[in-house]
């Protein structure tokens, strides 16, 4: 326990005739928590809550939030002011270090992330194993755990070693990125260029080809750059929380993160924002308002859930919807920008917030259900959306394996459960059974 959780009181529980007195503490911004770490040792009970919907796995001073009053901070910077006024390399040095860096801080960051950006030649052969139609987010988290192979990673981990890894790690998930969209359209690999920034550079691997300049258009290179921004972290999310499992373990940062980039591809994660834009393809091409596909949400025979809808921790808003529906807005507005299915979202939006089954349920627009629309108009194709997720989350997993990592001690994930299997019984020769 660090000092900055502030001992409250004590609370009591009584168990069989028996009361216990479990400490009680207070964050910095005014969340409480009991202390049941001895609660096994002192009583036989474990706690049970399923999916950790009521847990605190560890301190954290990277990201802070509050789902009812939709607040957002890394580092106690609100998410809106970072949307609007800041880049996102300088908001990764942030979560990584922090504090904001200064001018000298982050141009020494930038070139170290563009002279980090090139993965090793011999890696290139890889790409060419994946069949056709591989999905880049197994692309992804393949290579990343490789990067270990052609990286390794010292038992001990200086200071200096440590800082050069997280490099490779935020620049070089951008160039394997790139790298995989080609391979998938039969292109030749485009290498990162020096002449670029982070977000730049990556539009320039994904689009330019020795026949074709790529024009980079302004707007769309600072939608990206919020996108990423507005993706860098949000506490211990599932993927996040992987990658502090994972990394619970003393596994290397490459696995580590590789298993924070699986965890992530799932479609009620990262992978919604590839689902967002499929639904709504598919209601642009049924022709319909939505209400159907609103009312098979509401089914849960129908297997199916509103995308981009519902979150686990916000209950009133996600505030980086609202900045990312406004720069949808915004970008959508352009002369020749034009996207038939910001309608279709606008309306589904307007519907569901209407109705009692979203409304009763506390479902709000969450950060999927307008940035898809924002890496259509940047020609991002949808198998991709999640990559870009990835891309934008490494600043934030990586920040919080170090916290993991310099924190007063590494304590290995290892929850408990509830038993419900067979009790013993006895082996029975094959021939009885
Ligand atoms: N459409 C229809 N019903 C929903 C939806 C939805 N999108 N989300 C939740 N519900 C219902 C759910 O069926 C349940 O109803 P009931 O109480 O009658 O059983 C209730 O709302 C609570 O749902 P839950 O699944 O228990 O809530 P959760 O906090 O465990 O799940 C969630 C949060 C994000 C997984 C869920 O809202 C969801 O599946 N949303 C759609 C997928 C999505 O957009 N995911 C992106 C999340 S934001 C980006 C990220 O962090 O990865």
């Amino acid at each position: 326990m660090t000092d900055n959780l502030k001992p409250l009181s004590t609370a009591t529980l009584t168990l069989e005739d028996k009361s216990y007195s479990l400490p009680t503490l207070m964050g910095v911004e005014g969340e409480k928590s009991i202390d049941i770490s001895k609660l096994r040792a002192q009583t036989g009970y474990i706690t049970l809550d399923e999916g950790y919907g009521n847990t605190g796995a560890c301190e954290s001073s990277i990201t802070y939030i509050d789902g009812e009053k939709g607040i957002l901070r890394y580092r106690g910077y609100p998410i809106e002011e970072l949307a609007e006024h800041s880049r996102f390399t300088e908001v990764a040095y942030l979560l990584l270090h922090g504090e904001l860096p200064t001018v000298d801080q982050l141009n020494l960051f930038s070139k170290r992330l563009n002279e980090s950006s090139i993965i090793h030649e011999d890696m290139h052969h890889f790409f060419n194993g994946f069949p056709r139609g591989s999905h880049p987010m197994g692309i992804l988290a393949t290579m990343v755990a490789s990067l270990s192979t052609f990286y390794p990673v010292p038992d001990v981990l200086d200071e200096a070693t440590e800082i050069q890894i997280v490099a490779n790690l935020v620049s070089q998930v951008r160039t394997i990125a790139a790298f995989s969209y080609k391979k998938s359209i039969g292109e030749p690999l485009v290498y990162p260029s020096i002449k670029y920034r982070y977000v730049r550079n990556f539009l320039n691997m994904m689009f330019s080809s020795p026949v074709r300049d790529y024009q980079l258009d302004d707007d769309i290179v600072r939608a990206i750059d919020m996108f990423l921004i507005l993706h860098a972290d949000h506490e211990q999310n599932c993927s996040t929380s992987s990658v502090r499992t994972a990394g619970s373990s003393m596994a290397n940062v490459y696995a580590v993160t590789s298993a924070g980039i699986s965890a992530l591809w799932g479609p009620r994660h990262g992978g919604a924002n590839q689902e967002v834009i499929q639904m709504l393809e598919q209601i642009h091409a049924e022709g319909g308002d939505g209400t159907e596909f609103i009312n098979q949400a509401k089914d849960k025979n129908s297997g199916r859930r509103l995308m981009g809808f519902g979150h686990r921790v916000y209950k009133n808003f996600d505030p980086r919807a609202k900045v990312l529906k406004k720069q949808c807005d915004k970008l959508l507005n352009k002369p020749g920008m034009n996207d038939p299915l910001l309608e279709i979202a606008m309306r589904l939006e307007e519907i569901a917030l209407k109705d009692d089954y979203f409304i009763s349920r506390k479902l709000y627009p969450n950060v999927d259900f307008y940035s898809g629309l924002i890496l259509r108009a940047a020609g991002i194709p949808t198998n991709m959306f999640t990559v870009l997720f990835a891309i934008g989350r490494m600043p934030g997993w990586l920040a919080h394996w170090r916290e993991m990592l310099h924190g007063k001690q590494v304590t290995i994930t290892r929850p408990r459960q509830m038993y419900v299997g067979e009790t013993e019984r006895h082996f029975v020769d094959i021939e009885n059974r």
